[in-house]
C-alpha cells in the first residue's frame, strides 16, 4: 500500500523564545523539518502534507524545494484537529503516517518497524521511559492490549504511574484514520482535539492496535526549547562520529567534530579536535585534518596535511597537498598535486599549479599558476581596480620574489624570476629577470632630526 506522510509543524514553540518558527531552528544546520522531510522521502513516500500554522511564510519559504504539500491550520486546536486538516490534501486509500516537525531524530529503521504488517491495525510508536511525567500515558487491558492513550493532564493518580508513554507517531489507513477522527470532540482538560482519542474508539471498534518501540528514546524526543535542542544536536553528533569511526576514520575525540552536511570520509583519514564539516565534504584516505579547522562543499584528496585554524570552502585539493596552519582557501580554489599553501595565506578563484608553493603571507585570486611556481613571501594579485576583476597568469617554474604586487591582467612567462619588491604592471616574457625597484640610494653622515 502507497504510504502518506502527515508532518505537524503548525506549534508557536513559544518556549524557544525566538523570532524564527520553532520547526527552522537548524540542527546539524539544516532547519528540523527537513530532518523530518527527509525520513519521511527516505521511506519512500508518495505523498508528504506539511500541516503549518505559525509564521507559515517563512516556513514555505525556507523550504521551498520541498517536493510537498501544504496545508494550514490557522487556530492550533490540537493534534486531531491537525490531522484531520492534513487528512484533507491526502489520498485516503493510502496508509498514513503522522510525523512531527519538531521530532527529528527519528530513523527510518524503527519506522519500517513500525510499518510492518499493520493493515487493517493501527500502528503506533510508544516509549518505556523512566520520567513520563508530560506524556500521554498508554493504557493497557489485562490482555495487555492498548485501549485507549490518557493525556497527562486528563490522567488519574494511578494512570500517572503507568512509564509507557506515546511518542505521538502513528500510522492507519487513511479512510480508518478519517473515520475515527470524525468523532473526536474536545470535551477534556485542555479543550483540545486530541489526536490520541482516536485509540479508545478505535479499541471499542475492535480494531486492533500494535505498538513497535524506537530504537532509543532520543529517536522520539522533541524539541521545545533551545536546552533540548542543544542535547538532540550533540546525539546527532554522536552518531555521526561513532559511524565515522566506525567507517575506519580516526577522531582525536568524537565530542568535538561536528559534521553539518553529508561527508564522505575515507578510513585512515585521522581529524583532530574541534573540526567543522558543513554541505558536501570529500576526504580521501591518509589524510590529516589539524585542530580548529572548517572545510565547507570542499573534495580533498589522499595523503593532504592540512593544519591547524585553516578555512577552506568550496575548494579542491588533490593529493599530497599541505595546507596551513592559518590559511584560508575562498570558493573556487583548486590546489593541484604536491602544491603547498602556507600560513596566512588567502587564496580566491585560483589555479594552483602542480608542485607550486605559496608559502608565507600572500593574497592570490583569480589567478592561474602552472606547475613548479614559488610565489615569495607578501606577494599580491591586485585583482580588482575597484571596478572589474583581472586574471592573473603565472606560468610554470616562475620565481617571484617576495614582496611583489602584480597588477592584473597581467601574464608571466615561463621560467622567469621577479626580483624582490617588484610592482608587476605588464606581460613579462619567458625566462628573463624582471626588476621594478628604485635602485639603492645610501647618504652617510645622515643625521636624524632631534627633538625640541
Ligand atoms: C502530544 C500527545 C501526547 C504525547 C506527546 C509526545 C496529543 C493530544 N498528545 O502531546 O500523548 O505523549 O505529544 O510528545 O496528541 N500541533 C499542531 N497543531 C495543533 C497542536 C499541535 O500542529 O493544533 C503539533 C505541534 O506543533 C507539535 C505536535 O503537534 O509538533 C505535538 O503537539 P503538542 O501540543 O506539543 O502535544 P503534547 O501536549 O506534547
Ligand atoms: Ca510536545
Amino acid at each position: 500500500m502507497a504510504l502518506s506522510v502527515i508532518i505537524l509543524a503548525a506549534g508557536k514553540g513559544t518556549r524557544m523564545k525566538s523570532a524564527l518558527p520553532k520547526v527552522l531552528h537548524p540542527l546539524a544546520n539544516r532547519p528540523l523539518v527537513e530532518h523530518v522531510y527527509d525520513t519521511a522521502k527516505k521511506l519512500g513516500a508518495e505523498e508528504i502534507v506539511i500541516v503549518y500554522g505559525h509564521g507559515g511564510e517563512q516556513v514555505k519559504a525556507k523550504c521551498y524545494h520541498f517536493d510537498s504539500k501544504w496545508v494550514e491550520q490557522k487556530e492550533q486546536l490540537g493534534t486531531g484537529h491537525a490531522v484531520q486538516h492534513g487528512l484533507d490534501a491526502v489520498n485516503l486509500d493510502n496508509d498514513v503516517l503522522i510525523l512531527y516537525g519538531d521530532v527529528p531524530l527519528t530513523s527510518t529503521d524503527s519506522l519500517n518497524l513500525l510499518l510492518e504488517d499493520f493493515e487493517n491495525k493501527i500502528a503506533l510508536m510508544s516509549v518505556k521511559l523512566d520520567e513520563p511525567t508530560g506524556y500521554g500515558r498508554i493504557i493497557r487491558d489485562k490482555h495487555d492490549k492498548v485501549i485507549g492513550i490518557v493525556e497527562q493532564k486528563d490522567a488519574s493518580d494511578e494512570q500517572k504511574q503507568i512509564n509507557e508513554v506515546n511518542t505521538g507517531i502513528l500510522a492507519a489507513n487513511g479512510k480508518t484514520l478519517k473515520t475515527l477522527l470524525d468523532r473526536i470532540d474536545n470535551k477534556n482538560a485542555q479543550g483540545e482535539y486530541y489526536l490520541t482519542d482516536i485509540f479508545a474508539l478505535a479499541a471499542a471498534d475492535d480494531i486492533d492496535i500494535i505498538t513497535s518501540h524506537p530504537s532509543a528514546a532520543w529517536e522520539v524526543e522533541g524539541v521545545n526549547n533551545r536546552l533540548q535542542l542543544a542535547t538532540l544536536e550533540r546525539i546527532h553528533q554522536r552518531n555521526i562520529a561513532e559511524q565515522l569511526m566506525t567507517d575506519g576514520v580516526a577522531l582525536a575525540d568524537p565530542a568535538r567534530i561536528d559534521v553539518r552536511g553529508s561527508v564522505d570520509i575515507s578510513n585512515d583519514v585521522f581529524i583532530d579536535v574541534n573540526v567543522i564539516l558543513e554541505g558536501e565534504v570529500k576526504i580521501g584516505t591518509g589524510t590529516t585534518i589539524g585542530p580548529n579547522v572548517v572545510i565547507i562543499n570542499s573534495t580533498i584528496g589522499e595523503n593532504v596535511t592540512i593544519k591547524a585554524n585553516c578555512v577552506i570552502e568550496n575548494a579542491v585539493i588533490d593529493n599530497n597537498v599541505d595546507v596551513g596552519p592559518f590559511a584560508r582557501l575562498r570558493p573556487d580554489t583548486h590546489l593541484h598535486e604536491n602544491s603547498r599553501v602556507g600560513n596566512f595565506v588567502e587564496i580566491k578563484k585560483s589555479e594552483i599549479g602542480r608542485g607550486s608553493k605559496v608559502n608565507h603571507l600572500s593574497y592570490i585570486g583569480d589567478t592561474e599558476m602552472g606547475a613548479d611556481v614559488n610565489i615569495g613571501a607578501g606577494t599580491i594579485t591586485c585583482n580588482y581596480d575597484g571596478a572589474n576583476k583581472h586574471k592573473t597568469i603565472i606560468k610554470d617554474e616562475v620565481f617571484v620574489g617576495s614582496d611583489t604586487q602584480l597588477v592584473a591582467p597581467v601574464t608571466i612567462g615561463k621560467g622567469v624570476t621577479i626580483a624582490a619588491g617588484a610592482t608587476i604592471t605588464k606581460d613579462v616574457m619567458s625566462n628573463n629577470l624582471v626588476i621594478s625597484r628604485v635602485p639603492q640610494r645610501e647618504i652617510s653622515g645622515w643625521q636624524r632630526p632631534k627633538k625640541k
